[in-house]
């Protein structure tokens, strides 16, 4: 089994059908009513529900790994039988083995600091220092506050807190696909306010479609559904829109014609649909009568076949991973970061840290207290200054300037 296939294996997604179930269980909240009342806490909810299903099997080879690798016992191979039997002497005396942190080994080995330290200058050096030339971004709704668009999860600001002239039962409601078949009015009223056209890429975006142009990107897995990185002109092989887009939509069934209609699947364009929503209306199908739904991933749907054409292959090529503007709450996302391996630098760009879960295999260790490699950066800060910052150490300031005007 290759190291991708297994690490596939622990999170339960070496199938369409099982990252589905597996999606369906973090990522669904209202599948579980606890859950959804619990709303407020998705980020532990999500987090605690990660530990607990990856697994207790794994956690325990986890714990019994990083026993053995903070332990320095010299010649613990051929002594291992005997230094157990000494066992309460062994304590006393002067020369029984230490404990060593994964952070002061780092300080004595420095081939387990694959980055210097966690900032975006060390990130940098990496990248010119070494022949990186399959870089994946992963992005979130963080990249694109600075055009207009509200994230989700910001108190305050964001989407789940600002529905309440929605009426729904729970904030993500608005996103559900039993809900929208029964009521679609309120991600209607949505979608025309965050409708594709009135936004223009920011930074961030152009950063990406420069990184497409000098060679480097392998692919972007966008969250977003607003279009922004078709519009700044990352070409569409090297995209994957995981909760899919408003670029095209699709016959759902149901609508005028009740729930016995599956509906035809018949393709609409943005425009069509649009028209429609910006008067207040709701879009039918012109063949059967059935809801027609914009082709974004709504909770309880499957994510495009793209997305699973691709995931496997992706990340066991990819030498860099950059992760700008997401709360990392929702999976596969906040997942799909361990599939490199576990030397390949990774740097988030985040106005919060996010993503850190204290353990040797999963999430990010900026501290260097939890996995064996040093190799995570972090710049706290908008995504705009984060991306501006990296082009500028890259050399690719003027290159940046010139697409983002
Ligand atoms: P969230 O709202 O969960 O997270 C956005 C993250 O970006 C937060 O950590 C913010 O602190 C950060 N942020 C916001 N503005 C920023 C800025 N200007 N610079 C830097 N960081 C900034 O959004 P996502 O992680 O994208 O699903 O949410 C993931 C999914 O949850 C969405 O795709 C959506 C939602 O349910 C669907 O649309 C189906
Ligand atoms: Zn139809």
């Amino acid at each position: 089994m290759t190291e991708i296939e297994h690490k596939l294996n622990e999170l339960n997604i070496n199938s369409e059908e099982n990252l589905n179930n597996e999606i369906k269980k973090n990522v669904f909240p209202q599948i579980n009513k606890n859950e959804t009342e619990n709303n407020k806490n998705v980020l532990n909810d999500s987090d605690s529900k990660k530990e607990n299903s990856n697994d207790i099997k794994d956690n325990k080879n986890v714990n019994d790994k990083l026993k053995n690798e903070t332990t320095i016992t010299p010649n613990n191979n051929t002594n291992e039988k005997k230094e157990h039997k000494k066992g309460r002497e062994r304590k006393h005396s002067k020369h029984h083995s230490k404990k060593i942190s994964r952070l002061e080994k780092k300080k004595l080995y420095s081939h387990l600091n694959i980055i210097k330290d966690s900032s975006l200058e060390s990130f940098v050096e990496y990248i010119l220092q070494n022949n990186i030339k399959n870089v994946i971004v992963m992005t979130g709704a963080g990249i694109s506050t600075s055009a207009g668009i509200p994230d989700f999860r910001t108190p305050k600001s964001g989407l789940y807190d600002n529905l309440q002239q929605y009426n729904l039962p729970y904030p993500e409601a608005i996103f559900d696909i039993d809900y929208f078949r029964e009521n679609p009015k309120p991600f209607l009223t949505l979608a025309k306010s965050l409708y594709p056209g009135r936004f223009r890429p920011t930074p961030s975006h152009y950063f990406i479609k420069l990184l497409a142009d000098k060679g480097l990107l392998l692919r972007l897995y966008t969250q977003n559904i607003d279009t922004l990185e078709r519009i700044s002109g990352i070409p569409e092989d090297l995209l994957i829109e995981a909760h899919g887009s408003f670029n095209t939509a699709h016959c759902i069934g149901q609508g005028k014609t009740g729930k016995g209609n599956k509906g035809c699947n018949k393709v609409y364009t943005k425009e069509f649909v649009r028209d429609i929503i910006f008067n207040d209306e709701i879009p039918y199908c012109l063949e059967c009568g059935g809801l027609i739904k914009p082709d974004i991933v709504f909770f309880g749907e499957d994510l495009p076949i793209k997305f699973f054409e691709n995931l496997e292959n992706d990340f066991k090529k990819c030498d860099l991973l950059i992760v700008i503007g997401t709360s990392l709450n929702v999976q596969p996302f906040c997942s799909i970061i361990d599939l490199v391996s576990p030397k390949v630098p990774r740097c988030l760009i985040n106005l919060m840290e996010v993503g850190v879960l204290k353990n040797p295999h999963h999430g990010f260790d900026f501290t260097g207290e939890y996995q064996k490699f040093r190799r995570d950066a972090f710049f706290k800060g908008t995504c705009d200054d984060g991306c501006i910052k990296m082009a500028k150490l890259l050399g690719y300031e003027d290159d940046l300037k010139i697409l983002v005007n």
